[in-house]
């Protein structure tokens, strides 16, 4: 990577899930080969990039509202690109709807943004010797602004090596798999991010290699349905556990997000047997009724979730488990979505998100009567997150009394007399501590007596 002053400044706002933390890194790495750095200062910036999430409801109203107040305060000739899932999702539509954008690019062709900053970045010097001298120098570019958008495009075959800018310097986020093959009835990612690709054992080892090199501790190893890792290149996902275990320094792997119908026992036992791999499972249910699971079309049964559960459970009694779940699908009765909070209170849940369910074009969901009211759906939503952060705050006691090991991840955001890391099981840990010996822990396994707990985080001392 180039490392002379940069002479141009990017700003990436990221919306969604950590696959688009995950592109906007890669964002980063191919605009520093073009003499870009990232500013936290929109004001200042020769590009904005926001990088869209469409999981939910509204999104595209959300993207615009966003480039609309970022285009009054913009500094005059800059560029502003759409990326992610919400162009992926349009397609060509985009490019008419959205005026104010001069780059639009979606999530499979990500490795292509160099080139299409350094178009747009020329027909801007045209435009901008073409607008009017002395007059609004941006609403002269603007009049004539290009699109330039090229989001229709074929997945490439093989995923393309781009560079990575690492936001975090202790644990780095790995794509192990891209894309879904699953079709639940109301997903968009299908869409968004096309069918699955597993990246090859050896290419994925030898990049967690030069991480370890660089002095990162931690790897999360990501996907949408992490657990059908290798199912379309002849491995799977406990094999590559077992190539990450053997990286020399790399102290700490984790694994994002599981699917009940792909984990097996033999991936649990793999965890269970890998002294390196963390004792967390993020494993959403999304349902706790048969019925429902059904027409979400998940392939699995309560009753198989709950077998991986009590597998997990008897060969890690500490493991950690969170999950997901949506309230208000199409037609689930009220009895429906008690058997939700039945699982919640069965599983004991670390943590676990939940979402109203929304309508998304193209999927088979969107074809059926929402009839369930917004009324009935908030009142569900709060009943059930009351549960969860009850039996949430129940588990977290369990580590009150003990030592962790945390890795040292910064000053908290909120205290800065506090340090905050993570324990092995993925839970945050807050620890008070003097501000002139942050620098000494920072980056470190530091040992911390945890001393309280709620559903959210945990409080420690660290043990010198
Ligand atoms: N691949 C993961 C989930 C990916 S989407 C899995 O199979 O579980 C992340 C979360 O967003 C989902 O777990 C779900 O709870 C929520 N979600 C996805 N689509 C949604 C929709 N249409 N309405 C409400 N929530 C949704
Ligand atoms: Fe979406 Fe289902 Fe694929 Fe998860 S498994 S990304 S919910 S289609
Ligand atoms: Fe959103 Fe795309 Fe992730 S739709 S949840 S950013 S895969």
């Amino acid at each position: 990577m180039a490392t002379q002053v940069k002479k141009k400044k990017v700003f990436i706002e990221t919306l969604g899930c950590q696959m688009n933390v995950a592109d906007t890194e890669r964002m980063l790495g191919l605009l520093d080969e073009i003499d870009y750095e990232q500013t936290q200062k929109r004001e200042e910036a020769d590009l904005s990039i926001l990088n869209t999430c469409s999981i939910r409801e509204h999104a595209v109203d959300k993207m615009r509202s966003y480039v609309g107040s970022w285009d009054k305060t913009r500094k005059p000739g800059s560029l502003v690109a759409l990326a992610g899932c919400v162009p992926q999702q349009e397609g060509e539509g985009m490019a008419k709807d959205v005026r104010v954008a001069d780059i639009i690019i979606g999530t499979h062709n990500l490795h292509r943004l160099p080139d299409l900053v350094l178009e747009a970045e020329k027909k801007h010097e045209v435009n901008k010797l073409n607008s009017v001298k002395g007059a609004d120098q941006n609403i002269g570019v603007y009049a004539a602004r290009p699109q330039v958008a090229e989001i229709w495009e074929e997945l490439p075959e093989d995923i393309p090596e781009t560079p990575i800018f690492r936001k975090t310097k202790y644990y780095a986020w790995v794509n192990v798999i891209y894309g879904c093959n699953y079709r639940c009835t109301y997903c968009i990612v299908p869409k968004t991010r096309g069918d699955q690709r597993s990246r090859p054992v050896a290419e994925i080892k030898k990049e967690i290699e030069g991480l370890a090199q660089e002095g990162y501790k931690e790897v999360i190893l990501l996907g949408q349905n992490v657990d059908g890792y290798g199912l379309d290149i002849e491995s799977n996902l406990a094999t590559l556990l077992r190539e990450v275990h053997e990286v020399e320094g790399i102290e700490r792997i984790k694994f994002l997000t599981s699917h009940p119908c792909d984990m097996t026992f033999e991936l649990i036992e793999t965890v269970a047997e890998l002294p390196k791999v963390s004792k967390y499972f993020h494993v959403p249910i999304q349902a706790g009724n048969d019925y429902i699971l059904k027409r979400m079309a998940r392939r699995y049964t309560v009753e198989r979730y709950m077998e991986l559960v009590n597998y997990i459970r008897k060969l890690m009694p500490d493991a950690s488990i969170t999950g997901d779940i949506i309230v208000g699908f199409p037609g689930e009765t009220h009895e429906q979505f008690m058997d939700s909070v039945k699982v919640v209170q069965e599983v004991k849940y670390d943590a676990c998100n939940t979402a109203i369910y929304s309508k998304r074009p193209f999927t088979p969901a969107a074809t059926w009567e929402d009839d369930i009211s917004a009324d009935e759906k908030q009142e569900r939503i709060r009943f059930l997150n009351a549960i969860i952060t009850e039996t949430a705050e129940k588990q977290a006691q369990r580590y009150i009394g003990k030592v962790e090991q945390v890795l040292i991840e910064g000053q908290s955001q909120r205290n800065p007399r506090r340090l905050a890391g993570r324990i092995f099981n993925n839970k945050t840990v807050n620890i008070e501590c003097p501000p002139e010996l942050h620098d000494k822990y920072i980056g470190t396994l530091a040992d911390v007596k945890i001393t309280q707990a709620n559903a959210w985080a945990l409080r420690g001392e660290l043990l010198i």
